[in-house]
């Protein structure tokens, strides 16, 4: 069993997203003991954005650069790490309508043909279906629902859509949201997220 943690958040230690996945990290050591434990913190250590020599030739090119020999050698080590993941927690605040370009960067060097996805006869085929994905979502407006900023979540839909993409089944979404609608609106969105986390089974 081995667990992958994530956070993108770039509020440092005011993060909402930081402290629920710290939560739900902690829940799930608890659930598996034996767990191994992988943090990721894409801020602090930010991937640089892949070049058309890693994403397009792969393995096969030779790697001229020290920059590209040093962005083949972690983006090899990132894809490892998804891999070999059987639960990933992402924390994905909601950053002008989408996920922070931190978790895109990171998306980007885990979405790779014919490693987590094949085109086959049906088109796109995931292959990372015996993974559980957990992602806590946090959001200063409310994109429920009903609600008149409904067509504008490009982060919780993109997140859902994107690991769907990749074979995945098992995607469970905490969300807080309208963290800036006010302190109580606030409160009441962590604490719902919290519930949900210690829920989580
Ligand atoms: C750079 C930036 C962009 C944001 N863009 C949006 C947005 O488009 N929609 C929204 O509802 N909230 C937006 N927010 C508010 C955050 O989603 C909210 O503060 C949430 O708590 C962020 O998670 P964090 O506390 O873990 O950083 C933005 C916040 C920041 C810092």
């Amino acid at each position: 069993m081995k667990i992958l943690h994530l956070d993108s958040s770039v509020t440092g230690e005011k993060s909402v997203s930081r402290s629920l996945t710290a939560i739900a990290a902690e829940r799930l050591k608890s659930q598996y003991p034996d767990a191994e434990y992988i943090y990721r913190d894409l801020v602090n250590e930010t991937l640089r954005h892949y070049t058309a020599v890693l994403r397009i030739y792969g393995d096969n090119v030779e790697q001229t650069t020290p920059e590209q020999k040093q962005e083949f050698a972690l983006g090899k080590q990132i894809l490892e790490e998804f891999l070999s993941a059987d639960i990933v927690l992402v924390g994905a605040p909601m950053y002008n309508l989408s996920v922070p370009s931190q978790l895109k960067a990171w998306i980007d060097h885990i979405v790779v043909p014919g490693v987590t996805f094949k085109y086959g006869a049906k088109g796109a085929e995931g292959q990372c279906g015996g993974k559980r994905v957990i992602i806590l979502s946090t959001r200063g407006g409310q994109y429920g629902p009903g609600t008149s900023s409904e067509p504008y979540d490009f982060q919780e839909k993109y997140m859902r859509a994107i690991f769907g993409f990749l074979g995945v089944q098992d995607v469970t979404v905490i969300t807080a949201e309208g963290i800036a609608r006010g302190p109580e609106i606030a409160a009441a969105a962590i604490a719902g997220a919290k519930a949900a986390i210690a829920n989580l089974s």
